[in-house]
């Protein structure tokens, strides 16, 4: 059987709009795309802290972490990457209506993958965010020494070297973590979320 047979949607007495009251702001999910060592997870945490000291109630959701639970079947196949990012779509959107702001760091190399999150979501909730930090910049960081194994050829389909990147062609927001500040990006995130009215709860 699968989940599309004899299972109905449930709704309950509370709405997301009651939900959002009460936290002040929009639920919504900002989707970070970019390489591996682009910054995604520094990043995201920065903006989750700049955004708790405004009140607003948030979760990162994170690549490495959650490849230790909910993704732990998952390797980095085309086909592995796209339910990946299918699943944390699933959260994300979850999460949205629970009147969250999420913030998604997952290298998310494809851009059908992603645009399946953004129809999942809707363009009104989903924020995509392109971390461009050119491929040079991020292997000369090479945190986890990921890229030293893959130019080895002892890390099989590893993102940039072997695998495709493909960039967003129309994000939301560019920022240039090769380049800015943590805060300089952290501040473009948090100015579009608030000229977009995500930092409110009026409708
Ligand atoms: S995604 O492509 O499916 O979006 P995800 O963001 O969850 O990837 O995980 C990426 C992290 O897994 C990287 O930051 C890196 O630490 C690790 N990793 C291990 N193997 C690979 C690989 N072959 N390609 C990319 N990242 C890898």
């Amino acid at each position: 059987m699968t989940a599309e047979n004899n299972i109905t949607w449930q709704n309950g007495s509370v709405t997301r709009v009651q939900r959002e009251q009460i936290n002040g702001h929009k639920g919504c999910t900002v989707w970070l795309t970019g390489l591996s060592g682009a910054g995604k997870s520094t990043l995201a945490h920065r903006v989750e802290e700049r955004l708790v000291a405004e009140g607003c109630r948030t979760y990162v959701l994170d690549g490495d972490n959650v490849r230790h639970g909910l993704c732990r079947d998952l390797g980095f196949t085309a086909e592995d990457r796209c339910e990946n990012i299918r699943r944390i779509g699933e959260v994300g959107k979850l999460m949205t209506d629970a009147g969250l702001i999420v913030i998604s760091a997952f290298i998310s190399p494809f851009r059908s993958d992603r645009d399946g999150v953004r129809k999942l979501l809707g363009d009104d909730d989903f924020v995509e965010v392109y971390c461009d930090a050119p491929l040079h910049v991020c292997e000369t960081r090479d945190v986890k020494g990921l890229y030293q194994k893959a130019r080895a050829g002892q890390l099989a389909e590893f993102t940039g070297i072997s695998s495709p990147y493909e960039e967003p062609l129309n994000p939301e927001i560019v920022v240039h973590t090769g380049r800015d500040g943590l805060d300089v990006c952290a501040g473009m995130i948090l100015n579009y979320l608030r000229d977009n009215h995500k930092l409110q709860a009026t409708y």
